[in-house]
């Protein structure tokens, strides 16, 4: 068994220099599952991150059937889905990949037919997906439970219905949107996520031949044409490593310059971080992000859309444990999403988990080296945070999780002047 990785961070540098945000991982995912819909042509994407969710999403395409190259230097996957491909989705892939749900909408609409071993919870709460296959059902579909968890979903026909998420689901919609883009009439979704990756998922659809209105607002409507097409794309950028980049900025009093931010994507969460002391100055494609001496403590709740970013409630978490006096961060979107508390803890922060989600963290912590576990994406990004900012040498595990959602992550921190090593 090969050993496993460990990164470490000497901390207490300030970063300084100029770094360049990755293609996004939410947005990729859903355009590579939508490329099963095109029949003719190839859907050829651009600015895609090589993070490890997307290569086995590209992996779960090429074992379906489709062709697929990917140039990793240049970010760009080349998919021809139009030969054969199967409905049933590989099961050792899935079962691990949380965002192979994806595929199902796609696999439905194309053939009619999608199987799918689906596994439950994970760390940051239980995951359900039942507003993904009661909407397939409100299509025409028939979804049967198989023995040991998962779906068998047929529909003889779809026909366009009317849908709704009881909350915004981000690929719920995408999933959603998919199913019905083939169906016979059309379709509402209602109470959808308006995430601005579903605008821009919905943008590649949209050149495929796809008849959607309403994309980034609550209310998606979807009128089903014959047939769909491959077609050309740049991905946006990622808003999540965006504003991951800005807190290594902040956390560490530096002075950083970064290309590829839409302050438009991030508002809530920028608005927060000056509110912090950061200060934030546009320079044509350039976001300046310089880091005060002392971070102010802050208030956040994390909600869909335009709110305040359940993805970057770790990381915020990280930047409070700094900040001099209490900050409080509840969490709204997901039921078990405070599992980085231990990790910032090992750090020597002062946390009190209060009920219903609600985190007082006790500021200023003067943090120190820790050896600590990346429990999913956002919490080791938090991990990385805290270790940029203490005293001595951080060494943090489990990088496969890091490894999910951000690439080259530690080149990219290294040309800003930290000092981390892979290991
Ligand atoms: N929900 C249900 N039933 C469903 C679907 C969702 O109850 O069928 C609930 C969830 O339990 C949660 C809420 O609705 O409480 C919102 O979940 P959502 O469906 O929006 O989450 P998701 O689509 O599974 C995406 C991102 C996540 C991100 C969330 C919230 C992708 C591939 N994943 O997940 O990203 O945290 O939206 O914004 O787009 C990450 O990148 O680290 C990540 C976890």
């Amino acid at each position: 068994m090969a050993s496993e990785e460990v990164l470490y961070v000497e901390g207490g540098q300030a970063l300084h220099g100029e770094v360049v945000v990755q293609g996004s991982k939410n947005a990729a995912l859903p355009m590579i599952a939508a490329s099963l819909l095109a029949t003719e042509g190839q859907t050829v994407l651009h600015r895609v991150p090589p993070v490890k969710d997307v290569l086995v999403a590209l992996q779960v395409l090429r074992e379906l059937g489709a062709r697929v190259e990917y140039d990793v230097e240049r970010g760009v996957a080349v998919i021809d889905a139009s030969g054969d491909i199967s409905h049933r989705l590989p099961e050792d892939l899935s079962s691990r990949f949380r965002a192979s749900v994806l595929f199902v909408g796609p696999l439905l609409s194309r053939f009619r037919r999608a199987w799918i071993r689906e596994v439950g919870g994970c760390t940051i709460g239980s995951r359900p997906t039942d507003y993904h296959y009661r909407g397939f059902a409100r299509l025409g579909a028939e979804v049967q439970g198989i023995a040991g968890g998962g779906f068998d979903v047929v529909a003889e026909r779809l026909a366009g219905s009317y849908m709704y998420c009881d909350l915004p689901s981000h690929t719920g919609v995408e999933n959603l949107v998919m199913a019905a883009s083939l169906a016979e009439g059309e379709s509402v979704i209602e109470n959808a996520a308006s995430d601005p990756e579903i605008v821009d998922f919905v943008h590649l659809l949209q050149k495929m031949g796809a008849e959607v209105e309403g994309a980034g607002t609550r209310t998606v409507r979807i009128r089903g044409v014959k047939k769909l097409r491959g077609a050309e794309h740049e991905v946006m950028y990622d808003r999540l490593d965006a504003g991951m980049l800005m807190m290594a900025g902040a956390i560490t009093g530096g002075d950083i310059r970064l290309q590829g931010v839409e302050l438009d994507h991030l508002g809530i969460f920028t608005a927060k971080l000056q509110q912090m002391g950061v200060h934030t100055t546009q320079d044509g494609d350039w976001l300046r992000v310089q880091g005060p001496q002392t971070l102010s403590p802050i208030n956040v709740v994390t909600t869909f859309y335009p709110g305040f970013p359940t993805d970057l409630q770790p990381c915020i978490m990280a930047l409070a444990c700094v900040a001099k006096g209490d900050s409080y961060v509840r969490e709204t979107v997901f039921e078990n999403r405070l599992g980085h508390i231990k990790n910032l803890r090992a750090f020597g922060a002062q946390l009190s988990p209060e009920k219903d989600n609600l985190v007082i963290v006790h500021g200023p912590a003067r943090l120190k080296g820790a050896q600590v576990r990346a429990l999913d994406i956002r919490a080791g990004a938090a991990c990385v945070l805290a270790g940029l900012a203490a005293e001595g040498r951080t060494s943090i595990h489990n990088l496969y999780q890091l490894d999910r959602g951000h690439a080259y992550l530690e080149d990219r921190l290294r040309n800003l002047g930290a000092k981390l090593e892979r290991l």
